[in-house]
């Protein structure tokens, strides 16, 4: 009997367009979508709110703490904390700015792979009483391909050249792409980029990871792309 493709895990640098693919991937084909970054903003939030940043120790404490709710709705992905909408201020700069020291702490990145796993096996249980929907998921995040679902069903590594990465985040952030926007967002893509790399590996393709470079394809060409590996890994397991 064929079985279907449920884990589809996406990583890849800043800007390389990741999360909008990846939700309209999970749209297109009826999947959970898990945006493993805002989990690590929402963190950051929290961190801000109740520890101290430079004190590792306390984040990690703060974050096992946490009260975060996911929304796996690719359509509408929330995120709250305490039953507070906080998908506006996970993304506002002084959050930008800081989540890398709190992804840095490798407590916080095993408390937060331990609940992403937790996440992925609810959305793909075949066991109805315990989880309703058991469809599948798409989920996304620099380590989701290596560290938290190696196992995947397929793996996708979304890359973009440098300059294409600064002009969609600069588009995206300032509503403009000249050079002096492109300017004001290279802390945000490359500085990050930089400081996430010491813990997670996201530039290179993994064995066994697809590479889908998006450098000269426009967003629609992008999901296609996805899809065509989603398709290609389908049509192998229903031959095996
Ligand atoms: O994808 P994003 O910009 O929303 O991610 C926010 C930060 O979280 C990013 O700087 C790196 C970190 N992150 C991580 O370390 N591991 C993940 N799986 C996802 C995000």
């Amino acid at each position: 009997m064929s079985r279907t493709v449920t884990v589809i895990a996406i990583d890849g640098p800043s800007g390389s367009g990741k999360s909008s693919v990846s939700k309209a991937v999970a749209a297109r084909l009826g999947l959970a979508y898990l945006d493993t970054g805002a989990m690590y903003r929402a963190a950051t939030v929290w961190s801000m709110e109740t520890a101290d940043l430079d004190d590792p120790a306390s984040v990690a404490t703060a974050v096992r703490a946490m009260p975060l709710v996911m929304g796996l709705d690719p359509e509408a992905p929330g995120v709250e904390l305490d039953g507070r909408d906080v998908a506006v201020p996970i993304r506002s700069t002084e959050v930008t700015t800081n989540v890398s020291k709190v992804a840095s702490n490798l407590e916080v990145r095993a408390e937060l792979k331990r609940l992403q796993r937790e996440i992925i096996d609810q959305e793909t249980s075949t066991v109805r009483a315990v989880q309703a929907r058991g469809r599948g998921i798409v989920a996304e995040g620099r380590d989701i391909t290596t560290v938290v679902a190696p196992d995947a069903d397929v793996r996708v590594l979304l890359t973009a050249s440098e300059e294409a990465r600064l002009r969609r985040r600069s588009l995206e952030v300032h509503g403009a792409a000249d050079a002096g926007a492109v300017e004001a967002t290279k802390d945000q893509v490359l500085r990050r980029d930089r400081d996430d790399a010491k813990v997670t590996q996201f530039q290179v393709a993994a064995d066994g990871v697809v590479t889908v470079d998006s450098s000269d394809l426009d967003f629609e060409q992008t999901v296609d792309a996805v899809l065509a590996v989603v398709a290609q890994a389908q049509a192998a397991t229903s031959r095996a």
